[in-house]
C-alpha cells in the first residue's frame, strides 16, 4: 500500500477515482505510467494476501509458459456452469490439447482469404447501412456487428437474431473476463446465456445433420464439426461440439470490437501514421495496414493483464535481482500491456514503430493459451479498419461522440467517427 501511494505521487495529474480502490484506479486511469514505474522499481508486486502483478516482458513469457504452475483455474468459476469444461479454463489436459487440435484443424488457414472477403462484404454493407448524416457509431453499427455477423457466415452460428448474439456475447465475456466484484447478476446473465445458446445449437444441430444427410453439407465451422466422425474412444462429442461453437462467439466479438475502436482512437491522435494507414489501405496493402494497427493497439491494448492461479510455490525470475516466491494459492495478474512496453526487450516502446517483429506482441496471448481464433483476427480487425477508411475522409466525430465510451461497464460502447465532414 505504501508503495502504491509512493508511486501515485510520482504520477502528474493522479486523480483518485470514486469507489475504486487505488490499485484499481491506477490500473484504469494511468496503467502505463503505473506499469513503467513498476517495471524500474518492483517488477513483481506482491500486494500480500491478494495477488501478484508480473510486468516486465520476461517474467510474463515466464509465466505464461509454466501453465501447470500458473492455472486458468480461476476462469472455471464463469465458464463451466455457462459453456461447460473449455480449453481457456484447462491445462494441460485432454479437453485443452483435444478441443484446440481439432477446432484449430477446422478454422483452416487456407478459408483466410474467404474470410478477408467476407469480413469486407459485410464491413461495408455495416457501414452503408450504419451512416447517420456522415457519422458512424462504430461500436453499434460495425465493430460489433461484423463479427456477430462473421460468427453466422463462418463459424456457421448465426443465433435467432443480431440482438440476441450481442446479448450472448456481451454476458459471456463480461462473467468470464471482467466479473473482478463477483456480481451475481452478472453470473446469472452469462450461465442463462450459455443455457439459450446451447438450446440454440441443439436444434441448429438437429436442422444441419438433416441437410448433411441430404448431400448438402455447409462449409462453416459448425457444419465441418458435425461432419467429423471420430471415434467414440477420443470423447470429442455433441456437447463437446457445442461447448466449442459457443467459445467462438464468446472470445471473438467482444475483443474484435474493443481492439477496433481502440486502434481507432490511437490513429486519430497520430496524424503521420493515420496516413500512413490510409495510404496503405488504398494501396491494397494489407501488410502494412495490419502492421500499423497491431502497433497501435500496443498502446491501448484490450486488457491490461490475464489472471492466473499459483498452483504451487514458485520463485518467478529466479537469479536475477528481481526474483521473488509465489505461495501456492496466490492470484497472480499477468500483463501483457506492460510486457510490451518493456525497454528491455522493445526497443523505444514509447516510440510509434510499425512493423516491430511478431514476437513483440502479446495482444493474442502467449504460450499454451494463445487465442485460437488469432489468424482470424489478424485478418478481420484490420480488415474492418481498412474498409472504413476506404468508405470516405473518416475522422473523430466531435466532441464526446468522438471518445472512447465505456459507459460504465467493461467494454467499449460507443465510439462515433465522421465520413466525409461532419
Ligand atoms: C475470431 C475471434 C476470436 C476467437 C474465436 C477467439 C477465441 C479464443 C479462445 C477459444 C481462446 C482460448 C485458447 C486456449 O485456451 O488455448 C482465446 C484466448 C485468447 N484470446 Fe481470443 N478469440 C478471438 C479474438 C481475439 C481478439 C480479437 C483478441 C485480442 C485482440 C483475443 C485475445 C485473446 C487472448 C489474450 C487470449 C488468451 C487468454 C489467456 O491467456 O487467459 N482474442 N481466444
Amino acid at each position: 500500500m505504501e508503495l502504491l501511494n509512493e508511486i501515485k505521487g510520482k504520477i502528474k495529474g493522479f486523480v483518485e477515482e470514486e469507489g475504486k480502490s487505488l490499485f484499481e484506479t491506477l490500473i484504469n486511469k494511468h496503467p502505463d505510467e503505473f506499469f513503467k514505474v513498476l517495471r524500474e522499481t518492483k517488477p513483481i508486486l506482491s500486494v500480500p494476501g491478494k495477488f501478484v502483478l508480473v510486468t516486465r516482458f520476461d517474467d510474463v513469457q515466464e509465466a505464461l509458459s509454466r501453465p501447470e504452475v500458473f492455472t486458468v483455474k480461476p476462469y472455471q468459476r464463469a465458464m463451466d456452469p455457462s459453456v461447460g469444461p473449455f480449453m481457456l479454463a484447462r491445462d494441460g489436459t485432454t479437453i485443452n490439447s483435444r478441443d484446440k487440435g481439432i477446432m484449430r484443424a477446422v478454422l483452416r488457414r487456407e478459408d483466410l482469404p474467404q474470410v478477408r472477403e467476407m469480413v469486407a462484404g459485410l464491413a461495408r454493407q455495416a457501414i452503408e447501412q450504419g451512416a447517420r448524416d456522415g457519422q458512424l457509431e462504430v461500436v453499434s453499427m460495425l465493430s460489433r456487428m461484423v463479427p456477430v455477423k462473421l460468427t453466422g457466415e463462418y463459424f456457421g452460428f448465426p443465433g435467432p437474431d443480431v440482438e440476441t448474439m450481442k446479448r450472448w456475447s456481451y454476458w459471456t465475456q463480461y462473467d468470464m473476463f471482467h466479473n473482478q466484484d463477483l456480481s451475481e447478476l452478472v453470473h446469472t446473465n452469462n450461465v442463462r446465456s450459455g443455457h439459450e445458446m446451447k438450446a440454440y445449437l441443439l436444434e441448429l444441430a438437429t436442422q444441419r445433420r438433416k441437410e448433411i444427410a441430404a448431400g448438402k453439407p455447409g462449409n462453416d465451422v459448425f457444419s465441418r464439426l458435425l461432419e467429423t466422425h471420430l471415434p467414440d474412444v477420443i470423447g470429442f462429442d455433441e456437447a463437446r461440439i457445442l461447448t466449442n461453437t459457443m467459445g467462438l462467439l464468446v472470445g471473438g466479438v467482444e475483443t474484435t470490437s474493443a481492439a477496433i475502436v481502440q486502434i481507432l482512437d490511437q490513429l486519430f491522435d497520430r496524424p503521420e501514421q493515420y496516413e500512413a494507414l490510409i495510404n496503405a489501405a488504398r494501396q491494397g496493402d494489407d501488410a502494412t495496414v495490419y502492421d500499423i494497427c497491431w502497433e497501435a493497439l500496443r498502446f491501448n491494448p484490450i486488457n491490461p493483464f490475464v489472471v492466473r492461479l499459483c498452483a504451487e510455490d514458485y520463485t518467478l525470475a529466479a537469479g536475477s535481482s528481481r526474483e521473488t516466491l509465489i505461495k501456492a494459492g496466490t492470484p497472480v495478474l499477468i500483463s501483457g500491456r506492460s510486457a510490451m512496453m518493456d525497454s528491455h526487450q522493445v526497443p523505444d516502446p514509447e516510440d510509434f514503430i510499425s512493423g516491430r517483429p511478431a514476437y513483440h506482441y502479446m495482444h493474442m496471448g502467449y504460450g499454451l493459451h494463445t487465442c485460437l481464433g488469432d489468424h482470424v483476427s489478424r485478418v478481420q480487425i484490420p480488415e474492418i479498419i481498412k474498409q472504413l477508411v476506404l468508405s470516405g475522409k473518416v475522422s473523430r466525430a466531435p466532441g464526446a461522440a468522438g471518445q472512447l465510451d465505456f459507459k460504465g461497464g467493461p467494454f467499449p460502447e460507443s465510439f462515433s467517427v465522421c465520413i466525409g465532414s461532419c
